[in-house]
């Protein structure tokens, strides 16, 4: 039997059989992140654009979604694919023009969907008016909109950049710009310049450029690097971590900085609170449960939600100069990492996110379930689909997610990755003439890249997988196995993939007060092979002071058969009373299946199973 130590309720949930009339909206819908290059070209040029995610919003309203995230839209020399905006209020032409948003918001709406923008200001592209005036001398009015700074010489006379920062992209954080003869700095590339929140003009330009979205019906924004606005003004050297590299990671230079919970305060009093905006951050170089806190408890007042990346970056070498070596870790890693940011909110104001794949990350099938097989495949996207659709939090899925989209193919060659970042980790690698380290980061590319993510969204088994005309050319290639992996042949068939997800996402909603607000505690953390917890609800079924309402969620992540838990034991009640809920072989239907299914049986390759001690 389990403890079952009472936790502390939130302040902000009703207690008692499940009213939670008070609670935001946005906590128990289902996000669906579109990357709008790689969705649904609509005229045949091989980019995917609005009109194509204006011609799908049935279909993932059919799915259950009900907010789409579109990563940014905006006017861009793409060198970032689009998180580099040189002008906030217009659309990149590809992808359409501002009209169109216009139209997909109302579309969204008339569904009773949402829609919320990719708000990239933590920088602009070089290309922004704003960067162009601030380069053009010392003294624009705009100068002080970027971060510039006089260079460092060395004894010998050598110009150095102000510190020895890594950016993200594999390279200094600083350029140097020859005609006013100072550096710029850039966390990412030097196409995209750091803004200088510590200036007011400057936020008060962002807070503007917000605004004219939700002036024209956004809903909300996820915002891109949230946590970096604020930087350590000192501007010193990092301690060097890397010896090997001029450059050296200094996130605690500039994450979570010194005036970054005022920043956001008032970007949300000023621009999210007054339009009811929902705000979701990207929170990176954030692993303690105590700094995410205060940006998502509900009476700090900053943001609705973040993502915290710990759980997604597992088997990468962290965030820097390591990031594409490969290393394998452990399923009880994997379990205590989802334990802790599922239960970090427990007793708290806070809200927290679940997500296995985003636009920055490899496929979740190809990471943590097994892609070798067909039947392999099928398994682990099934149980994936299970383990995220009962955790806690808003629920995000990715692009393809839902039909369980794999990996680009391990022989197609480095060509074919198109990310900046990509690209700039295998030029290192090869430049530091060091063969193991470039066979290292080809391997861990195939694994990790951002490129996984970003190929064309596999809709049907005609040519070019009915992403663009047949015969146009897609801007990445098109998975080799999409004649296999596609929407097409997954509709309908209530054993693939796309049918599990949509049974789950109702069932996620149908209990909500257990799968999307329950307590999260882990079973058998030591174990290897199978992924168990329970979740526990607020509520009993209708007596006061009863049991609460209990979920144990039981997932084989690995190919051989398994033996089960001891459910009636860890749910706490008699065998007699557990019901089986749902489970990825038995193609999901409850009740009766219950009987047939009976707790003692071994799991079999990748099966999920959930049982619940209420009818
Ligand atoms: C975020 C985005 C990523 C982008 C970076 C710079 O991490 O998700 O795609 O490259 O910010 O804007
Ligand atoms: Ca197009």
């Amino acid at each position: 039997m389990v403890d079952y130590t009472p936790h502390v309720t939130s302040p902000g949930y009703t207690n008692g059989n499940g009213l939670y009339g008070k609670e935001p909206w946005w906590k128990d819908a289902t996000f669906y992140q579109v990357y709008p290059a790689s969705f649904k070209d609509s005229n045949g040029d091989g980019w995917g654009d609005l009109k194509g995610v204006l011609s799908e919003l049935d279909y993932l309203h059919d799915l259950g979604v009900d907010v789409i995230w579109l990563s940014p839209i905006f006017e861009s020399p793409q060198e970032d694919m689009g998180y580099d905006v040189s002008d906030y209020r217009k659309v990149y032409a590809p992808y359409g023009t501002v009209e169109d948003v216009d139209s997909l918001i109302s579309a969204c709406h008339a569904r009773g969907m949402k829609l919320i923008l990719d708000l990239v200001v933590n920088h602009t592209s070089s290309q922004h008016r704003w960067f162009q005036e601030s380069r053009s001398s010392k003294t624009n009015p705009k100068r002080d909109w970027y971060i510039w700074k006089p260079a460092r010489y060395s004894p010998t006379g050598e110009r150095l950049p102000p510190t020895n920062w890594r950016g993200y992209f594999a390279s200094s954080t600083w350029t140097w710009d020859e005609l006013t003869q100072e550096y710029y700095l850039h966390l990412y590339a030097p196409c995209q310049p750091d803004l200088n929140w510590e200036n007011p003009a400057c936020r008060d330009a962002i807070y503007a450029d917000m605004q004219f979205w939700l002036d024209r019906g956004a809903d909300g924004f996820r915002i891109d690097t949230v946590n970096k606005y604020s930087k350590h003004t000192s501007y010193a050297d990092a301690p060097v971590t890397e010896p090997h590299s001029p450059h050296q990671p200094a996130p605690e230079m500039w994450c979570n900085g010194p005036r970054i919970h005022e920043f956001i305060g008032e970007m949300r009093a000023r621009a999210l609170e007054p339009y009811g905006a929902v705000s979701v951050g990207e929170l990176s170089n954030t692993p303690l449960a105590s700094q995410v806190l205060p940006y998502v408890s509900a009476s700090a007042k900053q943001l609705d939600m973040v993502f915290e990346f710990s759980m997604i970056r597992l088997g990468t070498g962290g965030g820097f100069g390591a990031k594409y070596i490969h290393h394998p870790f452990p399923l009880s890693t994997l379990k205590a990492t989802v334990a802790k940011w599922q239960s970090f909110i427990e007793g708290t104001d806070g809200w927290t996110t679940v997500f296995c794949e985003n636009h920055d990350n490899g496929r979740a099938v190809s990471r943590f379930g097994d892609d070798s097989t067909p039947e392999l495949w099928a398994a682990s996207a099934r149980t994936i689909a299970l383990w995220q659709a009962t955790l806690t939090g808003t629920l995000f899925l990715y692009q393809g997610q839902e039909v369980g989209m794999k990996n680009m193919p391990a022989d197609w060659s480095i060509d074919e990755y198109k990310d900046i970042e990509s690209g700039n980790f295998y030029r290192e690698a090869v430049r530091s003439g060091d063969e193991k380290r470039v066979r290292d980061t080809r391997h861990g590319l195939s694994i990790l890249a951002r490129d996984h993510s970003r190929i064309p969204f596999q809709w049907d088994a005609s040519p070019n997988a009915g992403f663009t005309a047949e015969g146009a050319k897609p801007w990445m290639r098109v998975h080799d196995e999409y004649r296999d992996i596609n929407v097409a042949k997954q509709r309908g068939d209530p054993g693939s993939v796309l049918e599990f997800y949509k049974r789950v996402l109702k069932l996620r909603k149908e209990y909500k007060d257990v799968f999307i607000r329950g307590t999260f505690k882990l079973i058998d953390p030591e174990n290897e092979a199978v992924f168990a917890y329970v979740k526990e609800s607020e509520r009993t079924n209708g007596v006061v002071g009863g049991t609460p309402r209990r979920a144990l969620v039981v997932l084989n992540f690995t190919k051989e058969e398994q033996p089960c838990v001891d459910v009636a034991g860890i749910l706490g009640c008699e065998p007699t009373q557990v019901t089986f809920l749902t489970g990825t072989v038995s193609g999901g239907e409850s009740g009766s299946v219950a009987k047939a299914k009976g707790t003692h049986k071994p799991l079999t390759s990748w099966e999920g199973r959930v049982y619940v001690n209420f009818a």
